[in-house]
């Protein structure tokens, strides 16, 4: 109730957000897949929701609850989420893509269980995944559009990279090196970049730095 004069920056505002992991198949029983907890999506969400926005979150695999007031999509691969925000992203206003999306996915689903061989060593053949976030970025119009980038050296450098390669609004970039930030912790830090000007977010957790980072898209939205 104390918040109810808070002023509601996202006022209107239709928000879609990717979290969380995808899940590549191997065969029935297996896959490849990566580390991200989706705290930092789910936390954007919840904060977005808190600042006003009509928040659409497509998801990952994830153990997490779903913040209060904000429509959930769950998927398991690349391709699932790929289709989902396409299908959900006309009318948004600002999409954010947080999800650790694998880079490839498996060939030939093997619609059986494997089965070890004689031999000592096996090849998965990979094909690349859409790039959900550059997908995005291309459509006319296109949202406010803004990605994330996991980097473990010249973080500053390879995200100036992304933003401009993936013509994306803003970056925030993530040093996924020091295990206590980032993928699966509780905390992060964030250095956010857009084409004329950057903004070092210092660690604190994550739902502090959401609202700070959602601050920051409030701002430079508005100024485009
Ligand atoms: N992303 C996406 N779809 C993919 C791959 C990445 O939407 N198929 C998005 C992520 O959600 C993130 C951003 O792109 O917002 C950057 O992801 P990242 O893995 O850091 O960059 P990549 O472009 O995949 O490059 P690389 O992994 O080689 O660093
Ligand atoms: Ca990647």
């Amino acid at each position: 109730a104390s918040d109810f004069f808070a002023p509601q920056p996202f006022e209107n505002v239709n928000l879609l957000l990717t979290a969380g992991p995808t899940r590549e198949a191997i065969d029935p029983v297996r896959y490849i897949s990566n580390h991200s907890s989706g705290k930092m999506g789910f936390a954007l969400a919840q904060a977005a929701s808190e600042m006003g926005a009509k928040v659409t979150l497509v998801s990952g695999p994830v153990n997490l609850s779903t913040p209060l007031g904000v429509t959930r999509i769950d998927v398991d691969s690349a391709a699932e989420m790929h289709a989902a925000v396409m299908q959900h992203v006309n009318h948004q206003d600002i999409f954010i893509g947080c999800a650790a999306v694998a880079d490839y996915r498996i060939a030939n689903i093997a619609t059986r269980k494997l089965k070890k061989s004689s031999s000592d060593t096996m090849t998965l053949d990979l094909v690349k995944n859409p790039d959900i976030l550059a997908s995005v970025a291309n459509l006319t119009p296109k949202p406010f559009t803004v990605g994330f980038a996991a980097e473990t050296q010249d973080v500053v450098h390879y995200a100036k990279d992304k933003l401009m390669r993936k013509k994306l609004d803003m970056i925030a970039a993530n040093d996924v090196s020091q295990p206590e930030l980032g993928f699966n912790a509780d905390n992060n830090a964030l250095c956010v970049i857009w084409d004329d000007g950057q903004q070092m977010l210092p660690t604190t957790d994550k739902y502090t730095l959401a609202k700070q980072l959602l601050s920051l898209i409030a701002d430079k939205r508005l100024n485009e």
